[in-house]
């Protein structure tokens, strides 16, 4: 295999064959092939893009650098979620236990928090004793037991990506739809799923800054998906401010189990309801959306999912029954009076990170009690000295944070029009 020749076609525009693509993959594992060369490939991706077949190809080599689950012989239906990320996501972890209350199984592999975005795996950890490092036979076994899981990556699944995904976070070449594709595709299908629901979120807090890209990115995500035998669907959701109230760790996860007590707060509720449809419709538990909403709902209510929840923790090693700390509370308040006119999630998502609830490098450790609660949404009108946000701090990158977060909040005399908070049924 010459390296060389295969950067050179694709930086030319060619396309790469299956075999040149399993080649480099292979042998950066094995150490064959050095990371600049990878790196350089990477970026001549970005530029040029990738076809469908190639973005397939990069899909399975990642794939099979390591373990697919194997549900052979086991009885139900395996299905999953996956958002692309932002801030205040904690839809899994109120909808792998709703799914499972409705009968699916949720063998979920999830991520930490990546730059600005929050992960649920990192969320989870803020519950005591919570394990996330599982292998193969806990995580058929929890979800045959309890219905469903929560594991990370690890170094067991696609580990390919994981190392590919470290060389694409410091090479500037993240934000390129097949390398996404390839990458959230590749732990998703090493999860063995009979249906996948996807949710991509767009806006100032997303990978993807506009709709146009994350409808690309959902129809390239549906395509793998679709043709490695997985029935796969999107929704298309907005990420213009926070979902929910809660930005960080044990408040998201208190925030998750209020809204699994039946007090979630409306947007969640919504992306939690209309992910969950899309799973129970595409996996064939209920004939249509309308159906699908009244399921979930109606189990919500139960209180069914909320012990869920609490027993997937006990075999996963963590205690949910106590509630979790959290740091101590300090008001930032509106500058002038006015309409909240924008809000920059990422730079909310960097203000947690300067708190200590996300990692700058990949040894940082995280305080899960920090964060930010949201006291104003989009279009609210303000007085000036009016709390936006409390901060919750135990007093490391405060000035930092507080810089930020001052700088995220846009307040201006006129309401622009504003986005609706679109959610999108994709294909
Ligand atoms: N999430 C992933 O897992 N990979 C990416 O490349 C982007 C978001």
């Amino acid at each position: 295999m010459n390296v060389t020749r295969i950067i050179q076609k694709k930086r030319d525009g060619e396309a790469l064959a299956a075999g040149e693509i399993f080649a480099v993959i292979e042998g950066y594992v094995s150490g064959a092939v050095p990371g600049y060369q990878v790196a350089a490939l990477a970026m001549a991706i970005y530029f040029q893009g990738m076809d469908e077949s190639e973005t397939s190809a990069l899909t399975r080599a990642l794939m099979e650098s390591g373990e697919c689950l194997d549900w052979t012989g086991v009885e139900g239906l395996r299905v999953d979620k996956h958002s692309t990320g932002g801030q205040g996501d904690k839809v899994s972890l109120v909808l792998a236990p709703l799914a499972a209350c409705c009968g699916l199984q949720v063998p979920m592999v999830a991520g930490r928090g990546l730059g600005p975005t929050g992960g649920t795996i990192d969320k989870l950890e803020a519950i005591p004793g919570f394990r996330t490092d599982l292998g193969a036979a806990d995580i058929r076994r929890i979800t045959d037991e309890v219905g469903c899981v929560i594991a990370s990556q690890g170094d067991q699944f696609a580990p390919a990506d994981g190392k590919l995904y470290a060389l694409r976070d410091v090479t500037a070449t993240v934000a390129s739809v097949p390398l996404i594709t390839a990458s959230i595709m590749s732990k998703k299908l090493a999860e063995g799923l009979d249906a996948l629901a996807l949710d991509i979120k767009w806006g100032t807090g997303a990978f993807m800054k506009d709709v146009a890209s994350a409808r690309s990115l959902g129809a390239a995500l549906a395509s793998v998906g679709e043709s490695m035998g997985v029935r796969t669907s999107c929704l298309v959701t907005d990420m213009n401010q926070p979902l929910g109230r809660a930005v960080g760790n044990a408040n998201e996860v208190r925030e998750a189990l209020a809204a699994l007590s039946g007090e979630g707060p409306a947007d969640l509720m919504e992306v939690v309801y209309e992910l969950g449809a899309l799973m129970l419709t595409s996996a064939g538990q209920s004939e249509g959306k309308a159906a699908a909403r009244a399921t979930l709902e109606e189990e919500l209510a139960s209180g069914r999912p909320l012990e869920k929840f609490r027993e997937m923790a006990r075999a996963q090693g963590g205690n949910a029954e106590t509630e979790l700390e959290l740091a101590p509370a300090s008001e930032v308040r509106a500058s002038r009076s006015g309409y909240v006119s924008a809000i920059d999630g990422e730079a909310l998502g960097y203000a947690l990170i300067a708190l200590g609830g996300g990692r700058r490098s990949l040894e940082d450790t995280i305080d899960p009690a920090v964060g930010l609660e949201m006291n104003v949404r989009l279009g609210d009108k303000v007085e000036e000295g009016q709390s936006l946000l409390d901060l919750l701090s135990n007093g490391r990158g405060n000035d930092e944070a507080l810089t930020l977060v001052e700088g995220a909040i846009s307040i201006t005399d006129e309401l622009a029009s504003m986005v609706p908070s679109l959610i999108e049924g994709g294909s």
